[in-house]
């Protein structure tokens, strides 16, 4: 296969981040620490968080973009853009200044101030246990009423690499790179969904998080130097939340019953059910990523996630919702079924994987991971586990 060959050079290739980066990062928390403190002493007060800045509206930012060009994706709130930082009067900012990725949020009321808000405090919760498998955010600031977040640029998102890459082949040392994504993802979201206690055991307060709107657009696909290759990050944490509980007060895992956010694409079925859903939601949507994934590995009927989500919403019975999730209300049984095109997916890789063990684990652990009732479904510890253990099986 060709276009296999091919393709798998492109995504495990190595590349070299650009070396300033650093150095210009380091000029930026400077210049905004100065200009913050200068917005502080004219009236603006600080904002609680150490590294998110207010800033005065009248400071220009030594930031440029096109926002036609740079566009890098729109959501439902804000749009991203490929930026370049240009302190004046530093050296190390010249020609050609390094490249970041710029969150805005503009202000267009109650949501995007809700989404800001929970991005940021998720983002600052997570710097203090950073994970290779999510993405770090550089600075945050609010300018006039828009606020803003700097990443590091990703080369792409899974969703269009998973559209337009060409099937790769399928060897051990693709089967590693993917099987070493995939379980760093999981433990990201291990990471931030917390310890898996049961409640009533214990009076020690813990963290625990949800991201609720995980889908392939919400992954990043970076090219890193050394030994990775291509890295995949979660991203976008708009719709997440991290709560302290104390488990014996608490009957269950705290949820959300807003199921207004995230893409009704990979939201899972208890939102129909019970009106609210906690972190099994995020390992259905999980779940449903791997479909998309192995779809593209084995050349699944529906070939891509785009093509897959057009037949999904060509299946309307029994509706709710949005028509592209996986599944739907079956009104005369009166039960949540999958749908027809994601049962023909499942069979369609059923029979590619049956004879292949890392692979069949993984369409075993997907089976788990789509159960419509979430209490059976399994956490993401045991998800990490089963990845884990199928990487042993390679190495
Ligand atoms: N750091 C980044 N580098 C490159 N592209 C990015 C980056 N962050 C986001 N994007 C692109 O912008 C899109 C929207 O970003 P996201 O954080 O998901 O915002 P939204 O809340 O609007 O969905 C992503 O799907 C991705 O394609
Ligand atoms: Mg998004």
């Amino acid at each position: 296969m060709v276009a296999g060959n091919k393709s798998q050079e492109s995504y495990l290739e190595q590349e070299q981040l650009d070396p300033r980066a650093d150095t210009v990062l380091s000029e930026l928390e400077e210049w905004l620490e100065k200009q913050a403190s200068k917005s502080a002493e004219e009236g603006d007060a600080l904002s609680g968080s150490q590294s998110h800045k207010n800033l005065a509206e009248d400071i220009i930012i030594p930031i440029t973009y096109n926002e036609i060009e740079d566009l890098l994706g729109r959501g439902t709130v804000g749009q991203v853009f490929k930026v370049r930082l240009q302190i004046k009067n530093q050296k190390l900012s010249a020609n050609p200044p390094p490249k970041f990725a710029l969150k805005t949020f503009p202000p267009r009321g109650i949501r995007t101030k809700h989404d800001f808000e929970n991005e940021i405090s998720l983002l600052q919760a997570l710097a203090y246990r950073p994970h290779q498998h999510i993405v770090t955010h550089f600075a945050s600031w609010t300018h006039g009423f828009s606020s803003y977040i700097l990443f590091p640029l990703a080369d792409d998102n899974l969703r269009s690499f998973l559209n337009t890459e060409p099937p790769p082949q399928i060897n051990t040392k693709f089967t590693l790179w993917l099987l070493k994504q995939l379980k760093g993802l999981a433990e990201a979201l291990d990471r931030l969904h917390g310890p898996h206690i049961d409640y009533g055991d214990s009076t020690e307060p813990v963290e625990i998080g949800f991201h609720h709107d995980l889908k392939p657009a919400n992954i990043l696909v970076f090219k890193q130097s050394g030994q990775e290759g291509v890295v995949l990050k979660i991203c976008d944490f708009g719709s997440g939340r991290i709560n302290v509980i104390i488990p014996q007060e608490s009957c269950s895992s705290p949820c959300t019953s807003n199921p207004g956010t995230g893409d009704p694409a990979y939201c899972a079925p208890e939102i129909l059910e019970e009106g609210k859903t906690s972190r099994p939601k995020d390992v259905w949507s999980f779940g449903c990523i791997l479909i998309d994934i192995l779809q593209w590995v084995f050349a699944g009927p529906y070939f891509t996630p785009d093509q897959f989500r057009l037949a999904r919403m060509e299946f309307r019975e029994g509706q709710y919702q949005g028509y592209s999730a996986f599944w739907y209300k079956d009104p005369k049984a009166n039960k949540v079924l999958l749908k027809p095109p994601v049962e023909e997916c499942l069979a369609h890789l059923r029979l590619k994987t049956r004879e292949n063990i890392v692979f069949s684990g993984i369409y075993t652990l997907i089976s788990k991971m789509i159960l419509t009732d979430p209490r059976q479904r399994p956490n993401i510890g045991e998800i990490c586990n089963g990845l884990a253990t199928l990487l042993k099986e390679v190495n």
